[in-house]
């Protein structure tokens, strides 16, 4: 029999044992699915902390309730260990390690290459591997078939080697790992249908496309039409506050289009791992082949200038009460990069303290999800306080992330004038208000 035909009976008959390396946002949500499926899957994380935590079955992630991963843990469905040596015994391996960028906005594949170094020490036939990371196109085949490759090791015949992008949004209650189709391209044909047939166990649509290329550039297709819009429509926010037109007005107006427009909105600046980032990967890759991805280096600009433009407001509404962005109190309501998550990675709010601070304010903050900031060289360690307690206290309130349990109406009541970058007090007019 051929490893093909072996590792796809093992698939169909659930018995493949699952590796999931990297368990974080994408890894551990993907394991509960895997084991729900009735799959028994193996973790590997280099955090002793996560991997202890979920040998007690106890989630670490939002989306991931414990009531969930415990009788899956109790069950023997999921192990966890931070010694790979387990990847001997396995017959598929999930990547979902970080892929951050450099300082220099160059990507940072440390984290493949190294769990890959790890994997190749006990690498053995008839495995599958698939990388989930985000990352540019070619990475699958110019960085990791190298590392597998070998005389007597062919890929497509004695492994397996796909990649599958990641779409997982957190905190999205309607879609998760389950119902979020998910694109599969291997480097040969006899990879992608191994690939497609692995999810096609545990998730409820695949697309298969013809290679690993083509799937490594669906997902940056997918995030940079996201910065991109994002970046038009802050920058529509800016002319309109120029113009004094109210955007938020003009955007409902021609979401009513029901064809040919699809409404984006502007905020304080993009957060998150995913969309201020992988674009970025892409314009390196391209200049690399000698183009330019002028879009991305404009919208990420305008993105990136959004916090400043925010400060900006916060001072001249100041100014109209005659007051000094220095020496004035601001209260801060939401850390998080978006609403109903605990994630502050690469969130505007962290810019947004940072340049209050630097411009002479005090800065205090509320975030139902965020009980504590922790400095990091940019903001300093806060704790959370009491929203419309700090609104009342603030010379001015700043809406940054529009969760859903802040009370808006109590906060605009309590509070002396407040910036809202998220529209959340739609519908409701007073002077104090100021809409981005
Ligand atoms: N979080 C999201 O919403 C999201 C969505 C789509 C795609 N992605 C992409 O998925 C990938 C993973 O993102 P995430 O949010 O899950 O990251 P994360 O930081 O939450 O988790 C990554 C995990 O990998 C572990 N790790 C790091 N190096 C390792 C190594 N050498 N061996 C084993 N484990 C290692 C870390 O300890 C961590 O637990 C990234 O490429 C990201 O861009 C994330």
């Amino acid at each position: 029999m051929s490893h093909f035909e072996e590792l796809r009976g093992k698939i169909q008959s659930k018995q493949a044992r699952v590796g999931i390396v990297g368990l974080g946002y994408v890894g551990l949500p993907l394991a509960v699915e895997f084991a729900q499926a009735g799959f028994t899957v193996t973790g590997i994380d280099i955090d002793a902390a996560k991997v202890d935590a979920l040998n007690r079955g106890e989630s670490y992630i939002q989306d991931v309730p414990t009531a969930v991963l415990a009788p899956l843990v109790k069950a023997g469905k999921i192990t966890a260990t931070t010694d790979f040596a387990v990847v001997a015994g396995l017959d598929t391996i999930n990547i979902c390690v970080p892929t951050p960028l450099r300082k220099t906005k160059d990507p940072d594949m440390s984290y493949i290459v190294s769990s890959c170094q790890e994997i190749a020490q006990y690498f053995h036939p008839g495995v599958l591997v698939i990388l989930e990371s985000t990352t540019y196109p070619g990475t699958t085949n110019e960085l990791m078939l190298p590392m597998f490759e070998k005389p007597g090791l062919k890929v497509g015949e004695d492994f397996f080697l796909c990649f599958s992008p990641e779409r997982v949004d957190p905190g999205n209650a309607k879609f998760q790992t389950k119902n979020i189709p998910k694109v599969v391209g291997g480097i040969t044909p006899a990879c992608t249908d191994i690939g497609a047939a692995f999810y096609g166990q545990a998730l409820e649509t695949v697309v298969p496309v013809s290679s690993t290329r083509v799937a490594e550039m669906v997902k940056l297709l997918e995030n940079t039409f996201r910065m991109i819009n994002i970046g038009l429509v802050n920058e529509v926010a800016m002319l309109c506050d120029r113009m004094g037109i109210n955007v938020w007005e003009v955007i409902d107006a021609a979401a009513t289009k029901p064809f040919g427009f699809m409404p984006f909105y502007p905020g304080p600046g993009l957060g998150g791992h995913c969309i201020p980032i992988d674009p970025f990967y892409l314009s390196w890759k391209t200049k690399q082949a000698g183009i330019e991805a002028r879009f991305i280096e404009l919208a990420g600009y305008i993105n990136g200038n959004m916090p400043h433009f925010v400060v900006d407001k916060i001072q001249n509404a100041l100014n109209d009460h005659a007051k000094a962005l220095k020496g004035s109190r601001v209260h801060v309501l939401g850390v998080a990069y978006k609403r109903e998550i605990d994630d502050v990675r690469e969130s505007p709010a962290l810019d947004i303290i940072h340049l209050l601070d630097k411009r002479g304010a005090t800065v205090t903050y509320s975030d139902p999800f965020v009980p504590e900031l922790r400095a990091d060289g940019v903001v300093p360690a806060m704790s959370s306080i009491d929203a419309e307690r700090g609104s009342a206290a603030a010379d001015c309130a700043v809406i940054v992330t529009d969760h859903k349990s802040f009370d808006y109406l109590r906060i605009l009541d309590s509070a002396q004038l407040v910036v809202d970058t998220r529209n959340a007090l739609k519908g409701h007019s007073s002077s104090k208000i100021v809409r981005l």
